[in-house]
This record gives structure tokens, sequence and C-alpha cells, in this order.
């Protein structure tokens, strides 16, 4: 009954076997090893993305990061959903590896902007004026934090409006496979398709030990990039490591495997609290907020299920609850009894 999040499982027994496989021997450092060249084929097949570049670092916030400062100068604004890990969870990480730049917050029900609110934040910063940040780039969460998942449709109306003032588009995929999972769509679909120009593709939350890669649609800053991550200290000496992970998690499709069961766990739990009375809001995949009636916290945590809790109007409880790969059908029918 762990629900605190996704990345408080383990990792998955393929990713392990491969991890594994890569410690025979030795191999190239820093990237040059020949599981990165399988991988970059690899992203390049799954995304049809024949000229994407391809880089790999150990946390999300350093593949967000290193990617915002790429495409959003000192001077320039980052716009980012008002409940985006870049805005909040990132200690400062976007703006300290740009040298400075500023993210400015949009507004937008269910984790998600609109164009609409997308459009009133782009004209309450007061571009061309010396005296304000220019615009940068815009950044996409998918799955976002509200456990919503946008669709190319909904990627695409946004990055037409970044395109269309000047910006370029990022999109944290952190959780990419459960939003495609979700929705069905294609990763190519949801991602180059519909205007993004660089990816973060998340692996951790999904399986992996500690990997996500940085996918440049255009690869014209690729060199950059390099240098950058080098500078930032996120260029892994042992990085067969890293390579092993990722090419295990994207071969025969096991990311969208693992993002799968994540998924059905949970519509397995919100389904079993909402028939118990407690009210969620549209969860397509594996992260919901429930809120129920006061008194169902003391059980839970009597009977040992661990999630966070959130504050709640009087007389109710509210929670974040996240289900992995590594879920099963046991685990939430023990939540749901205790429940
Ligand atoms: C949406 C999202 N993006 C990025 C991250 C980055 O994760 P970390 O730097 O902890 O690997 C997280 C982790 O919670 C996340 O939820």
């Amino acid at each position: 009954m762990r629900f605190a999040s996704d990345n408080s499982s383990g990792a998955s027994p393929e990713i392990m076997a491969a991890v594994l496989r890569a410690n025979e021997g030795f191999e190239r450092s820093y990237g040059a090893d020949q599981s990165m060249t399988r991988v970059t084929k690899l992203v390049r097949d799954v995304f049809e993305a024949p000229e994407a570049a391809v880089y790999l670092v150990a946390t999300g916030t350093a593949a967000n990061a290193l990617s915002l400062a790429l495409l959003t100068p000192p001077w320039a604004a980052t716009f980012a959903h008002a409940s985006a890990h870049a805005v909040v969870d990132e200690c400062g990480a976007p703006e300290f590896y740009s040298g400075g730049s500023k993210i400015l917050s949009v507004a937008g029900d269910g984790g998600k902007m609109t164009p609409d609110t997308l459009r009133q934040a782009l004209s309450a910063n007061a571009h061309g004026d010396v005296h304000s940040v220019q615009r940068g780039a815009l950044t996409i969460t998918n799955l976002t934090e509200a456990g919503t998942a946008h669709t190319p449709a909904e990627v695409a109306a946004l990055a037409a409006v970044a395109h269309s003032n000047g910006m370029t588009c990022h999109m944290d995929g952190s959780r990419l496979a459960n939003a495609l999972a979700a929705t069905g769509a294609s990763p190519a679909e949801m991602t180059w398709r519909a205007g993004i120009d660089i990816l973060s593709l998340g692996g951790t939350k999904n399986g992996c030990l500690g990997v996500e890669a940085v996918v440049m649609f255009d690869p014209t800053k690729a060199w950059e990039f390099e240098l950058r991550r080098k500078r930032g200290g996120h260029l892994f000496s042992k990085h067969r490591f890293l390579s092993a992970q990722m090419e295990a998690y994207l071969t025969d499709g096991l990311w969208l495997k693992l993002a799968t069961q994540a998924n059905a766990m949970g519509q397995r739990l919100a389904n079993g609290l909402r028939d118990r009375g407690a009210s969620i809001p549209m969860t397509p995949a594996n992260m919901m907020f429930p809120e129920w009636a006061a008194g169902h916290h003391a059980r839970l945590e009597a009977a040992g299920a661990v999630y966070y809790s959130i504050p709640a109007p009087k007389g109710r409880e509210a929670c974040r609850l996240v289900t992995s790969w590594s879920t099963t059908d046991r685990d939430v029918d023990a939540f749901l009894s205790a429940f």
C-alpha cells in the first residue's frame, strides 16, 4: 500500500538485468559506450525522428534545467504552468543553469494551461521593453502534476501560440509513458509533430534506477547541450549504466508496458475509491487527488498505507495517490479494504 510516489518503487527486473549485463568487462566512458549508439537509434526509431540528438542524465531536474537553459537566455523567461515541477520543485535549477532567466507562471485548471491563459501570460509581460524579460521558451508537462494528460491536439494548440510568439517548446515528459498509455497517442504525435522542440523523457519514475533522456528533435544546439551537461556536472563517467537502462527501457516497448500497468492500477484504485464514496477529479493515468469524508486517513495509516495527505476543507480529507509499474491488484485491494 505504498502510494506516495511512483519513484518510491524499485527498478523493473528487465532494467536490473540490463545493468548487470552492462557491468561485464570494460567500456568507453562519458557517453562513448556502444550502448549509447543503440539508445540514440532506439529513440530515433521510437519517435520517428531520424535526426534527433539524444543525451542522458540521471535526474529529471537536470534534464529540465539543462534543456530550458538551452532554450531561454538569461534575459528571457520560460513560461510554465503554475504547478510545473520546474516552477515549484527544482529549487531554481532552470534559473541557475540558464544564468538567471526567469520562470513565469501560467494559470489553468487540472494542471493544464490553455491557449488563452498562455496568451494572457504573454501579454502581461512587456516583451520588447528593455526593462522586462523577453520571451524564451514554453514548457508543457505531460503527464501533468495534477495527473491529467494533454492530448496531442492540446499540445499542438499551445505550441502554436508559443511558436507564433517567437518561442521554442519543451516538454517535461517525466511521466510521458503514462501520458501515452492513457491517451493512446504515438510518441511522435505527442511531441515533435505537435511542435515540441526538446523533450525530457523520463525513465526513473517508470521502472528505471535513475535515467532520463534529453531528446532534441532539432539537433542544431546538440554541441551546446553537451558542453552545458559537462559544465553542469551531469556527464556521467560510467555512462554505460545510464545507457543500459535506457536501452532496456525502450526495447520491445517495455516503457509502455510498465506505464500501462501503473495506469491500470491507478484506474483500479480510482474506481474502487469512487465506488466507496470518494470524489476524484479526472484521472486517466496513475496519479490522483481524491477527497473523502474525514476519518479515513487514520484507518489507512493504521493499516500501513503510505501516501501524502494534502489540505482539505473542514470535515474532509484529501491526498495524492500514485501507483507505479510494480503496484499489484493486491496492493490496491488491500488499500480499498482498509479504506
Ligand atoms: C513532472 C516532474 N518533472 C520532473 C521531475 C524531476 O525529478 P527528479 O529531479 O526528482 O528526478 C519530477 C519528479 O518528481 C516530476 O514529477
